[in-house]
């Protein structure tokens, strides 16, 4: 499906990202005032831009100085076009810098060296851009070297630090604004409400998008896409983005839909089983359910490199897909035609690459996540249903469809499953099993603590070695498992959970007790980076 296709049916944010790390989150706060926004990279060409025939535009921050040779910008022709349409801008940050170096002004090295962190600011009086605010002075969240000094014509300086930068400006006539501050990050104060100002009063955006109607829009356009006798296959993972993707496209194909749940013999304890109830018993979704866990393990026996561990399950999945697919069309006498994929916006999003990174476009998810991932030239044609939405939304609309609240708030696991968490060989000594039964004590203490959707992800590792313990007033020598659970927004960075004393206390007193072939329990103190959330 194409990826613009929202872009017709609702009015559209247009965030050109210069490589803040906040980017993503002003594309999800416009969301959550109910706008449908959409990111393309800073330097996407004016067609891209009028493709979307855009509302309003958010010019992101970024790292870069707007006298850096080759620093990125808006295109040629970008603000006579937004004029010629009364297209409103907001600049943020570097997007304000922008703004005023492009129309005349001046951007200088801030005399003070900058400005990091919370900073108060006054407003003058008769702003448009803080015109619904009742107070005068307002904390706000800086983080610039540079600033405005001299403003390009038609612009008035609204606001002021109290180190004495110009932190907001506006030309009304021509509607161009800009903050010097981050309105998008919690600590800048009403910094929401001035984004719904600039979104619902300058620029008078519709409210109109929720995650009911997005639902009703799928669904219609499935229904178009798909003719009557079209079928269409479906790969489950087990995990949120896929399961909602395949109840979604059900519910207008009904048994045309033809889902399959590959069991590689590295899921976790009693995983086949309970997924497998959930997709019949409370989705009724048609699915298969191949067992493939022996040819999957003698392929990855005396196999240790975490690379060609992963390599090897991937290549397997996709053998056991194709043969699936060739099954389906034996069956049917035709060729499924639709490939039905949880694919999500953060995975096509093309974001500016950090400065000095060498790359003209950056993709956020990593190479090695594509593992389980189906290759192009199986030649379906795509249902991609949640290309453009975060995984938040996603889950909004797992709800409206009755996925139950539990599953919806499973934690992510990832495709090459125990096999990057079982450092080294994973078929030796009965290590699976091991991980299972601790993994299994560690995420049901966390349930019964109530922590469970605090925590991003949980899990437990087996370690390669083997310690000297007493058990039993016996000396043992036994396996040693890690504990690992972290917080992140998105994957991408994370922090290790801090549990309780108590907490880690009493979980590795019932691994001990529960698991005897396990006699040392460690707790992963890494933030990623330098970590990876998983282990291999
Ligand atoms: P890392 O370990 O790279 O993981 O910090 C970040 C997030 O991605 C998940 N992950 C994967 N997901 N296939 C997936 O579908 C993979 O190969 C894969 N490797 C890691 C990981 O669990 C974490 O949530």
């Amino acid at each position: 499906m194409a990826a613009n296709g929202t872009a017709n049916q609702h009015a559209v944010v247009l965030i050109l990202d210069y490589g803040s790390q906040y980017t993503q989150l002003i594309t999800r706060r416009v969301r959550e005032l109910s706008m449908f926004s959409m990111l393309f990279p800073g330097d996407a060409s004016l067609d891209r831009i009028k493709s979307v025939s855009p509302r309003c535009i958010i010019l992101s921050g970024g790292p870069n100085s707007v006298h850096v040779e080759g620093s990125p910008r808006v295109p040629d022709g970008f603000f006579e076009y937004c004029g010629e349409n009364n297209i409103p801008i907001l600049g943020i940050c570097y997007g304000m810098q922008m703004i005023t170096h492009i129309l005349g002004g001046e951007v200088k090295p801030a005399v003070h060296g900058g400005e990091y962190g919370r900073m108060p600011m006054d407003i003058a009086p008769s702003s448009q851009l803080f015109s619904f605010l009742s107070s005068t002075t307002v904390n706000v969240w800086m983080s610039h070297g540079d600033e405005a000094v001299t403003l390009p014509a038609g612009f008035t300086a609204v606001a002021k630090s109290h180190q004495g930068a110009i932190v907001a400006i506006e030309n009304a006539e021509k509607r161009i604004y800009g903050f010097q501050f981050h309105p998008e990050v919690m600590h800048t104060e009403h910094g929401m409400e001035m984004i719904k100002h600039f979104l619902i009063g300058i620029a008078q955006v519709p409210a109109d998008w929720n995650m009911g109607q997005v639902l009703e829009e799928q669904l219609k356009k499935i229904a178009a896409l798909v003719g009557p006798e079209d079928h269409a296959i479906c790969a489950l993972s087990g995990g949120v983005d896929s399961t909602v993707a395949a109840t979604l496209v059900h519910k207008v194909l009904g048994d045309r839909l033809h889902c399959v749940f590959v069991d590689n013999g590295l899921l976790r304890f009693n995983e086949q089983q309970r997924v497998m109830d959930t997709f019949i018993n409370h989705l009724h979704l048609p699915v298969t359910c191949v067992d493939h866990s022996k040819a999957m393990l003698d392929r990855l026996k005396g196999m240790s490199d975490p690379e060609a561990k992963r390599k090897a399950i991937g290549a397997e999945f996709i053998e056991v897909f194709k043969t699936q697919a060739n099954e389906i069309e034996k069956r049917l006498g035709m060729k499924p035609k639709f490939l039905v994929q949880g694919t999500l916006y953060p995975d096509v999003i093309e974001s500016c690459p950090p400065p000095g990174s060498g790359q003209k476009h950056s993709h956020t998810i990593k190479s090695h996540h594509n593992v389980g991932g189906l290759p192009k030239d199986l030649q379906f044609t795509l249902i991609e249903p949640f290309r453009e939405l975060f995984k938040d939304e996603v889950r909004a609309i797992g709800r409206l469809l009755g996925v139950p609240e539990q599953f919806i708030k499973r934690h992510p696991f990832p495709g090459p499953g125990l096999a990057v968490r079982v450092l080294g060989d994973v078929t030796e000594e009965g290590k699976l099993d091991t991980l299972r039964e601790v993994d299994e004590i560690f995420i049901n203490t966390i349930r019964e603590y109530g922590l469970y959707d605090e925590i991003w992800q949980a899990f437990a590792v087996f370690l390669p070695i083997k310690a000297v313990g007493v058990q039993g007033d016996q000396r043992s020598h036994a396996h040693v498992v890690a504990l690992r659970a972290v917080t992140s927004a998105d994957g991408m960075t994370a922090d290790w959970y801090s549990f309780t004393p108590a907490f880690l206390r009493d979980v590795s007193t019932r691994i001990c007790n529960k698991v005897r072939s396990v006699n040392r329990v460690c707790y992963d103190i890494t933030s990623k980076p330098p970590g990876t959330i998983e282990w291999e």
